[in-house]
């Protein structure tokens, strides 16, 4: 039986995302951080998982992104990929791992393909970042783009705040868009940004658009996982639509057996051990003859 891009079971690379576009089909992405989450997305038929430095906040507990190191993503990129067979895996490269030498984010970006087994890297950035993302092209690494508001740039940007908002960003976000394009990004995220923008953007490249916070009309949409599932402790933001309350199930599951021990309800008899018949009477008469001595 022959597999086709379009098969469930295909695996998903590169090019499925480009053909997705091509034919009009929504592409679908959302982050994972380890082997039991990334099992669950890869199963459900999701497109493309991304190992998101987000893993910092919903994971790892920091404020933001920035502290994320490199050890972090390798470890949580590799026990992601352990349970991933069929989508598009992809790991974020941490803030500071990319900035300070070509050389040096060339080195970083093939630890994620070579000791981690990730099959495209993203960075953040657009026109800036160009060179870098044509380098890493040429040395066989695909790369994602993201552009918009891009988390790592937080003290650059005064906040979490939408961009393009006005005529000179939404130009320089266009600029953005094809100078990743032209260097060679096998897709972009676009984050945070009004939607007409991101229509433009998704109307104007070739490569696929995955929107998070940019509106409907990019050509797939990502999500946190702990965002999607209710398992975060902050309001959400906007564009989070929560598809389930798993914060309130996980809750009630361990209150449930908090309650449970301290009243004895668990372990019931049936969730216990039981020795063989032979060796509980052979203890039995063991326990008879020794209390008969007593007397
Ligand atoms: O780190 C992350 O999860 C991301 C997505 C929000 C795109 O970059």
């Amino acid at each position: 039986m022959s597999i086709t891009a379009g098969d469930f079971r295909a695996k998903i690379t590169s090019s499925t995302l480009l053909d997705r576009k091509q034919h009009h089909e929504r592409i679908t992405c959302l982050t994972a951080y380890d082997y039991a989450s990334a099992r669950l997305v890869d199963e459900a038929g999701i497109d493309m998982i991304l190992v998101g430095d987000s893993l910092g906040m919903v994971m790892l507990g920091y404020e933001n992104t920035l502290p994320v190191t490199m050890a972090e993503m390798l470890h949580h990129t590799r026990a992601v990929r352990r349970g991933v067979k069929r989508a598009f895996l992809v790991a974020d490269m941490p803030f500071a791992s990319y900035h300070v030498s070509q050389r040096e984010a060339l080195r970083n970006a093939a630890r994620f393909i070579k000791d981690a087994g990730a099959e495209a890297v993203k960075i953040e950035g657009g026109e800036k970042r160009a060179r870098l993302v044509a380098r890493m092209v040429e040395a066989e690494i695909p790369v994602v783009g993201h552009i918009g508001l891009t988390p790592q740039s937080l003290h650059a940007m005064g906040g979490y705040k939408i961009q393009g908002k006005t005529l000179a960003a939404v130009e320089q976000l266009m600029h953005d868009a094809l100078a990743l394009e032209r260097a060679g990004a096998c897709c972009v995220v676009l984050e945070g940004i009004p939607r007409e923008v991101a229509a433009m953007i998704t109307a104007e490249l070739e490569i696929p658009t995955i929107g998070i916070g940019a509106g409907p009309d990019c050509d797939g949409q990502v999500l946190v996982f702990h965002d999607l599932l209710g398992l975060t402790f902050a309001p959400p933001a906007k564009f989070v639509r929560r598809y389930a309350d798993v914060g309130t199930v996980i809750s009630n599951a361990v209150l449930a057996f908090k309650g449970d021990v301290k009243s004895q309800a668990y372990p019931s008899d049936e969730e216990s051990y039981h020795l063989p018949k032979e060796t509980l009477a052979a203890l039995q008469s063991i326990a008879q003859r020794k209390r008969a001595v007593q007397v």
